[in-house]
């Protein structure tokens, strides 16, 4: 039986960690879309190509080929897993992600995999756009300071300088731009399950959605 699910959430807030775990109990593939507008905006930088420049972004889009290895990122030949988390890249994709024509390559795309595979599946417009009849939805949120300290821990376990208040500020304004951009902003689909982590540990967080999942 095909299964979907979808986790919804600001920056931070542990969507990735949470949704590779689901994924790992309910034997589905975990697609990172944030890691797809990532990736993207990687490429369009290596090529000169600005958020403003449709064209050459729409072209440089169309003959990208992107795919998941286990939980990695792979353009075009190229594992992209370390460099989609870097400082310069987060605080750069927001403007590429609030691109339409971006936004709906990538959304396609994201839908075409989900025809095909029981996923999970984590972004910003999960529930509401790209798997609105998803099995489940859930809204992950957490406290912005409790996110940036999350964001800085991988960050300096991953071996990659950092600064705690950079990444604050950078998720604060990331969180401004996701949820009043103008295409598919960050919102909270109306059936979907809000789950506040502020004061929960991955485990917790795992368990309760596997109650969820198990319950029905
Ligand atoms: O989840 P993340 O921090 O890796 O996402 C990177 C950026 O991509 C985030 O600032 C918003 C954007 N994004 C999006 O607009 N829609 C998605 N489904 C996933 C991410």
């Amino acid at each position: 039986m095909k299964l979907t699910v979808a986790i919804d959430g600001p920056a931070g807030a542990g969507k990735s960690t949470i949704a590779k775990l689901v994924g790992k109990k309910f034997n589905l593939v975990y697609i990172n879309t944030g890691a797809m507008y990532r990736a993207v905006t990687i490429i369009a930088l290596r090529n000169g190509i600005t958020a403003e420049n449709i064209s050459k972004l729409c072209n440089m889009i169309d003959n990208l080929e992107m795919h998941f290895e286990d939980d990695n990122i792979i353009v075009n030949g190229e594992d992209l897993s370390n460099e989609i988390i870097t400082p310069e890249i987060s605080g750069k994709v927001s403007s590429y992600a609030a691109v339409l024509e971006v936004r709906e390559r990538l959304v396609n795309l994201q839908k075409k995999i989900a025809e095909n595979y029981s996923v999970v599946m984590d972004g910003r417009d999960i529930g509401t756009v790209v798997l609105k009849n998803a099995d489940f939805k859930f809204y992950l949120t957490a406290l912005p300071e409790k996110r940036a300290e999350r964001r800085y821990k991988e960050l300096i376990d991953k071996g990659i300088n950092a600064e705690y208040k950079n990444i604050l500020s950078d998720i604060i304004k990331r969180d401004y731009a996701d949820s009043h951009r103008e295409i598919d902003p960050l919102t909270k689909a109306v059936d979907a399950i809000e789950i506040d982590s502020s004061t929960m540990n991955i485990k917790e967080v795992v368990d309760l959605m596997a109650e969820y999942i198990y319950r029905r």
